[in-house]
């Protein structure tokens, strides 16, 4: 059982898990840094329905950083916890342009499109590691987020 964690898993897979776990976690939170941004700084006639909805998002996302931090603990590892670690190994990036609604939706989608695809890889490493915990927690915010990208596009009239 040397080779096993405190939950049974295998520790080799579950260290790797780990590592592709912090990388969504550092996604996650320069998303939602950048959501607030939007939140703020957005300008026009479609202000007050996309503030609303930006709160909404982040709240969110706030909610599934702590679910991912707190999974890699679980997994017998440390969550990352500094921008600076973000910025490095984080695929989406810092927003600049926050005040045009249309162009902080298009980010989002891009944002969405970028953790959905690291979400499906470690739902394929997770199977493979026969770690019901991680699979559980990749299909949930895949399919909400498949049904987001849906809705944004909408409002972009795509
Ligand atoms: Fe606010």
């Amino acid at each position: 059982m040397n080779n096993k964690n405190a939950i049974g898993l295998d520790n080799e897979k579950s260290k790797h898990l780990s590592a592709k776990l912090n990388e969504l976690l550092a996604n996650y939170s320069i998303f939602y840094q950048n959501t607030r941004g939007y939140h703020w700084n957005i300008k026009g006639e479609k202000f007050f329905e996309l503030h609303v909805k930006f709160e909404e998002l982040y709240n969110d996302l706030i909610l599934k950083i702590d679910e991912v931090a707190e999974r890699i603990l679980t997994l017998g590892h440390t969550p990352n916890h500094n921008y600076t670690n973000y910025r490095e190994i984080s695929q989406i990036v810092e927003s600049v342009e926050v005040s045009d609604g249309v162009k902080a939706v298009e980010n989002i989608l891009e944002s969405f499109k970028t953790t959905i695809v690291l979400q499906r890889d470690i739902l394929n490493l997770s199977s493979e590691a026969d770690d019901e915990g991680t699979n559980a927690l990749m299909s949930d915010y895949i399919r909400e987020q498949e049904k987001s990208v849906w809705m944004y596009s909408a409002f972009l009239d795509k």
